[in-house]
């Protein structure tokens, strides 16, 4: 066997974009071959596109034997179940992030592929996106010293239905786990903890600049996190922003800076120090080559990367990169600051975990609508 192949679970959006990254690319291990989706519109749509098996039955698509990996792009809250139900089936799995809206959640996954002995990893596209992997390698190398300081931001223009519109899952506290903080900021959160380490507290605010029903959580927040190793990170989230979706990355250390920006061509400069620097006294671009493109680009690269690794990992039998250990960090990472906004203070990730130990984090997002600002009501869109 040289390639993997896939069935897909929920042919909306994100499953586009895997779709699209490995199209045409004759090299990556996998094929997309077959999918489900309760919605049979959307199914019969998306499989002629694309040329694959409909099948309009979860349970008939599990028993499948055209396919032993499931790529997952479902609501939030649909995550742990549908993981489970795979894993049974013997499918190794590849789910789109956020993990769950829960740690228990989290934790039924991990422990459902592992029972199955399947490959299980999360669909973290910002941990393989090769701009973040050389960060990542120039953090080890020490080309920024000892970070103290950074800002990140990630700016997504939804469609205002999603937030509007009550019957859609998306941003909703039932079906996506909360609003923008679980959707994007996990995002940032799984990166940010690659970077730096573990989370020791954070502070948050929610609001929203639309004004959507109650049952929809914030379209914009900051975050405020403070890491073990001592870096004070500011995170700005927001899903009505109105430019390209873009991602930006500033870290300061104590011999260098680095900048990174999505929509720049070459998204990377440092300035730095260090005897490894390229250029001392001015920032320069890396001379490294890394495939990159502003959006949609950096949507479909990271996509391919990541879905290649773990295919990769599948036919090497090795562990994939992302453990759902981590992927499960970042959404402790989410919840901390949602009980920050709740606390209204700074919120130690000890209190969580008491949380967690006791009542159940389901508990944190239980009456989180009382916590947002209501913004809209000094904003006046045109
Ligand atoms: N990595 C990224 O940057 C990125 C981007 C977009 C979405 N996502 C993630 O992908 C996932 C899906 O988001 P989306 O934007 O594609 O949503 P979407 O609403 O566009 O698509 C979801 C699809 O799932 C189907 N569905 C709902 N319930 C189902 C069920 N029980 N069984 C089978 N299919 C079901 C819907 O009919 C729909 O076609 C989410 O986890 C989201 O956070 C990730």
């Amino acid at each position: 066997m040289d390639y993997v192949n896939f069935g897909i679970i929920g042919c909306g959006t994100a499953a586009g974009f895997h779709i699209l990254g490995v199209k045409n690319q004759p090299e990556v291990k996998l094929k997309f071959v077959a999918a489900h989706d309760v919605d049979e519109k959307n199914l019969k749509r998306f499989t002629r596109r694309h040329k694959i098996t409909a099948y309009t039955e979860l349970e008939n698509f599990l028993q499948s034997d055209e396919f032993e990996a499931v790529l997952i792009t479902v609501p939030h809250y649909l995550h742990a179940p549908i993981t489970k139900q795979a894993a049974d089936a013997g499918k190794h799995v590849l789910c789109e992030k956020p993990m769950a809206p829960t740690l228990e959640e989290c934790d039924t996954m991990i422990q459902a592929t592992k029972e199955a002995g399947v490959k299980f990893m999360i669909a973290e596209n910002h941990r393989f996106l090769p701009a973040h992997q050389y960060i990542k390698k120039v953090l080890v190398k020490g080309i920024l010293g000892d970070v103290y300081l950074g800002r990140t931001y990630e700016g997504a223009f939804c469609e205002s239905s999603q937030f509007l519109d009550p019957n859609t899952w998306n941003f909703r506290f039932d079906t996506g786990g909360g609003g923008v903080v679980a959707d994007q900021g996990v995002h940032k959160f799984s990166i940010l903890n690659w970077f730096l380490g573990e989370v020791d507290y954070a502070q948050c605010w929610c609001g929203k600049a639309f004004n959507s029903p109650e049952i929809k959580g914030e379209d914009n927040a900051i975050i405020l996190l403070h890491y073990k190793s001592g870096a004070m990170i500011d995170v700005s989230v927001s899903s009505t922003t109105i430019h390209p979706l873009n991602n930006n990355l500033e870290l300061h250390g104590t011999i260098g800076t680095l900048l990174e920006d999505h929509s720049w061509n070459d998204p990377i400069k440092i300035f730095s120090s260090h005897n490894e620097a390229e250029k001392k006294g001015q920032y320069y671009i890396p001379s490294e080559y890394f495939e990159h493109g502003p959006y949609p680009k950096y949507y479909t690269i990271s996509a391919r990367y990541e879905d290649t690794h773990f295919a990769e990992c599948i036919l090497n039998g090795e562990k994939p990169e992302f453990t759902p250990e981590q992927a499960k960090n970042a959404v402790a990472v989410v919840l901390l600051a949602y009980l920050s906004a709740k606390n209204g203070r700074i919120t130690y990730m000890d209190e969580l975990m008491e949380i967690y130990n006791t009542i159940g984090t389901q508990n944190v997002l239980e009456n989180l609508a009382d916590v947002i600002h209501h913004n809209y009501n000094q904003i006046h869109w045109s």
